[in-house]
């Protein structure tokens, strides 16, 4: 595909910045680029790009101006500083405690006050300002998710000329959900300050075309809002990743030993993989219950199956997750004290994270990996599991309500609310023939490794230049 070859920088806002700091004992700073979804995505891309966003945690006064050196000439980031309380309302209250749970329809979660919409507007204000005190005439600005709906309306009003493209991550539920909010119109209407709006599927962007038609009385049409005078474009553009990244850890001799390892340990047993933010949408209490079913149906796997199931530690200042958290360690308790025995325990659970290599490791080798999110704005371990994947050809089990599930027609599709098609299906992927594995991951990896991180990130650059009515002159075709 052909590199957006724009004069001008791109200026991307995410929450968080990708790096992690950490001032060591003797008071100097070190730092690490993280390599995350969105840094897979903009490696691809060779020209400038500023990366701005919050540190994740609150750096004193008179660390301010080292760190912003540290991040500026190190990594090309701006960090954006805000208040304890302002970091905390907008972060764990507003977009954690009522977009989160909203956008994934679950209304009787959202815990929403008008302070933590005030927080929410300030962090939007704060990231505007930020981004409006080193903005240039042939910028592009690329605002991310669910943290900073307000930043395109906000930029727009200290910089008229701004040309801003916005990406949810996350799914934008049914307008019959969104009109919930009460702050509804406000959401919207920062929005539509841009020139370019994505999502991952169609469903999610015509939910919100048919949110602008409901609350705000837009026209709209397929691939747009006409929005005071101008248009607005809408586009689906669903987000990769790097294979290649698998492809070369797979052949580190240290992950090839660790295959090793670990198959000799669960030799004589099928491996279902389980990775998964520890997070209410993940639908991990469905998961347990449909393994419960299993050995009930099919008792025959007892001693013969086993479940890893890795829940990464997330969010867990908000009070759904501590919920959560005991709600999975007594389901885990309970399988494991009904249906295993001195030597053998069905679900070997961990709440920690696993660093890449033991990650491709295990994924490798699993017999099937098992997704039963009950909503999930994409759901990348899907494509992960597919690309690390060698001999076994391994079976992808995905949630019907994974944004994912809309590419990987090669998976067994499920949902996660009946248990008993989710065992049945467990039960099938795990005894299905070679012939049929093959051609399923073949069909799975085929698509994963066209749809790449930087296939998107390219895609929805180069889109967003021409939404803003200069592609002609810049892309050359
Ligand atoms: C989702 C969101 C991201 C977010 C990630 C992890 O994928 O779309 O914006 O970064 O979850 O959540 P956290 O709260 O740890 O950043």
């Amino acid at each position: 595909m052909t590199e957006p070859g724009f004069s001008g920088r791109l200026i991307v806002v995410s929450n968080r910045l990708p790096v992690s700091l950490k001032k060591e004992p003797d008071g100097k700073w070190t730092s690490k680029m993280s390599s995350g979804g969105l840094v897979a995505a903009l490696s691809g891309l060779k020209s400038n790009f500023i990366w701005v966003g919050w540190i994740g945690a609150e750096i004193e006064e008179d660390d301010r101006e080292e760190v912003t050196r540290i991040l500026r000439d190190n990594h090309n980031c701006i960090p954006v500083f805000l208040s304890e309380k302002v970091a905390n309302d907008h972060y764990n209250g507003f977009s954690n405690g009522v977009l989160w749970p909203l956008f994934h329809y679950l209304p009787g979660d959202v815990d929403y006050d008008d302070d933590i919409w005030n927080s929410y507007v300030e962090a939007n204000t704060i990231f505007s300002q930020v981004v409006a005190d080193i903005l240039e005439p042939d910028d592009l600005v690329w605002v991310h998710d669910y943290h900073m709906m307000l930043m395109p309306e906000i930029l727009k009003q200290k910089c008229p000329d701004a040309r801003i493209g916005f990406f949810l991550h996350i799914p934008f539920p049914s307008s019959e959900i969104f009109r919930v909010l009460p702050c509804r119109k406000e959401i919207l209407m920062g929005m539509l300050n841009c020139c370019l709006i994505g999502f991952h599927t169609y469903d999610y962007a015509r939910h919100f075309l048919k949110a602008c038609t409901r609350i705000i009385g837009a026209e709209t049409v397929p691939n747009g809002v006409y929005f005071k005078d101008k248009f607005v474009q809408v586009g689906v553009f669903p987000v990769g990743i790097d294979p290649d990244k698998f492809f070369e850890t797979l052949q580190t001799p240290k992950v090839q030993s660790r295959i090793k390892e670990l198959s000799k340990s669960f030799e004589g047993m099928k491996v279902v993989i389980g990775i998964d933010r520890l997070d209410y949408i993940k639908g991990l209490p469905q998961k347990l219950q449909a393994i419960e079913k299993l050995f009930q149906n099919y008792p025959e796997w007892k001693g013969k199956f086993v479940l890893i199931q890795v829940a990464v530690p997330s969010r867990q200042d908000v009070d759904e997750y501590q919920k959560l958290k005991k709600e999975v360690e007594e389901l885990v308790g309970r399988i494991n004290g009904l249906y295993g025995s001195l030597g053998y325990s069905p679900i070997h659970y961990l709440f920690q994270s696993v660093d890449s290599d033991e990650l491709t490791a295990l994924y490798n080798i699993s017999d099937a990996a098992l997704i039963s999110s009950i909503r999930d704005g994409m759901n990348l371990v899907a494509q992960e599991y597919i690309v690390s994947q060698t001999d076994k050809k391994g079976v992808l089990i995905l949630s019907e309500f994974t944004g994912a599930s809309q590419s990987l027609s090669g998976a067994v599709m499920i949902n996660p609310w009946n248990t008993e098609e989710v065992a049945e299906s467990i039960n099938t992927a795990l005894t299905m023939s070679k012939e049929e594995r093959e051609e399923k991951h073949q069909m799975l990896l085929n698509y994963v490794t066209k749809h790449t991180a930087s296939h998107w990130g390219l895609g929805f650059v180069r889109e967003l230049y021409k939404a803003s009515h200069q592609a002609e002159k810049i892309f050359s075709i």
